[in-house]
């Protein structure tokens, strides 16, 4: 099977293995070599087997990519080649994907909602063990599904609370506490030969490690509730990377919050702990190289939007680092801009803002960072748009939670909010009485 025939249906990127990959120094050389006329994901593999070691090295814990944070063929192969073992997909597709990359990889199916066909397929033809659930008919539709297996690996996926993150994902799945003790009680009775286990996810890009520990600590009670023996504590994902605003705390903190709480959990010694990290093992690893098609005032029309890589730029008003990719010189003045995207519809629009040299110009190139998560990954087809293509770069990510690049990405203020900064504000009392007036309010 052809690499692209392997990803039929995964985006519209035309995936390569790595081998394939065209390798330029740095973006400026593909830029002087060629003008692109699609968008191109530039590529950098060591984020990602740096992130791997990283997880590997300090997590005790099992490691289960997040397929979906980032489906590219080239970063399987780098994860594969960094020694991860687990993939948690999300559709048959996905299982699929892994599977032709690498035959011996441990796949968990942890979408709680899945086709009889899909699972009939995975567990038959693909050799998938682990699937998840979050209720008593998707218990019954997975043993249905499989033929009442006996080797099956059940994990019931748990509502926790998401305060700590950007992105909540407890809204749409996850078991609630009062409804959890029957559904762990039931799946513990399915499990005949395999493992069962819980799983959660606090959200994505969270940027509060206790946020584990606090949801670890609501499943210890569902457990205890249950009165049930859990073989697998699956933390999720929710790792985050960094963004302009958003500078997460040292990955260590995430380490120690999730040991703490496992360690406080009322399991076995030989009860397994895994994660399923989607963004923080890709999100450094690759950027978009876009062109300006038209300068309208402070608004840059370019060749990617919100219907292709800049999904959250657009909805969730993301101001992704930028940088000119210019064979010659640019303007020392930074201005404020925002982008189009090339469809039709008027969402097509990422506020920003974007910091670049005041002269940026229709035909100029712009790379566009931290998008190795749910970048590319999001491109749809809308108004014939959405293909890129993908090469591979040797310099170093915008910033890096691994020490390959600074931690923080610089943000630009404009003048009025250099003012508004310096507005002196009355300092409050020092001492108790400020304490006590502070509360007060
Ligand atoms: C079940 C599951 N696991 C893991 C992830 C990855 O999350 P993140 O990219 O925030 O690490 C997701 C994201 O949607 C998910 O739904």
């Amino acid at each position: 099977m052809s690499n692209c025939a392997a990803n039929a249906g995964l985006g519209l990127t035309i995936y390569r293995g790595l081998r394939e990959l065209r390798t330029y120094h740095n973006p400026l050389d593909l830029v002087r070599e060629r003008s692109p006329e699609r968008p191109v994901a530039l590529v950098r593999l060591a984020p990602v087997a740096v992130a791997a070691r990283w997880f590997q090295d300090n997590l005790k814990a099992d490691v289960f990519y997040a397929v979906k944070a980032n489906p590219s063929r080239w970063v399987i192969e780098t994860l594969v080649e960094a020694g991860v073992t687990g993939f948690d997909v999300a559709s048959l597709n996905e299982v699929e994907l892994v599977r032709s990359v690498s035959p011996d990889a441990r796949l968990a199916f942890m979408h709680p909602v899945k086709s009889r066909a899909a699972i009939t397929s995975a567990y038959f033809d693909h050799g998938v063990r682990t699937f998840s659930l979050d209720c008593h008919e998707e218990l019954e539709k997975i043993l249905d599904a499989t033929g009442q297996a006996s080797d099956l690996n059940l994990i019931v996926r748990m509502a926790v609370s998401a305060d700590g993150a950007q992105y909540t994902l407890s809204g749409k799945f996850g078991v609630s506490p009062d409804q959890a003790p029957s559904l762990l009680l039931a799946t513990r009775q399915a499990v005949v030969d395999g493992l069962m286990g819980v799983s959660f996810h606090v959200g994505s890009q969270c940027m509060r490690p206790t946020a584990w520990q606090a949801a670890m600590a609501q499943v210890s009670r569902s457990i205890s509730r249950a009165g049930v023996i859990v073989d697998i504590v699956d933390v999720g994902g929710g790792f985050p990377s960094v963004y302009p605003g958003m500078v997460p705390p040292d990955m260590s903190e995430y380490a120690d919050a999730i040991h703490r709480g496992f360690n406080e959990m009322p399991v076995s010694e030989t009860t397994e702990l895994w994660c399923e990290p989607g963004r923080a093992l890709v999100a450094e690893s690759s950027s978009v190289l876009c062109r300006v098609d038209l300068k309208k005032g402070d608004a840059l029309y370019l060749n990617d939007g919100s219907y292709g890589s800049l999904f959250d730029a657009t909805h969730s008003r993301w101001p992704f680092p930028t940088k000119l990719v210019r064979d010659g010189a640019a303007s020392a003045e930074l201005k404020p801009f925002r982008f189009y995207g090339p469809t039709c519809d008027s969402i097509d629009h990422m506020p920003g803002p974007f910091w670049l040299p005041a002269d940026v110009r229709e035909g100029d190139f712009i790379e566009i960072g931290m998008l190795g998560a749910y970048g590319v990954a999001m491109s749809t087809r809308f108004n014939g748009y959405g293909e890129h293509e993908v090469a591979m770069v040797d310099d170093a990510p915008m910033a890096s939670l691994y020490g390959l690049a600074p931690r923080s990405i610089p943000t630009v203020r404009t003048t009025a909010e250099e003012q508004a900064r310096k507005v002196v504000r009355l300092s409050r009392p020092k001492g108790k009485a400020g304490v006590r007036k502070q509360r007060r309010r």
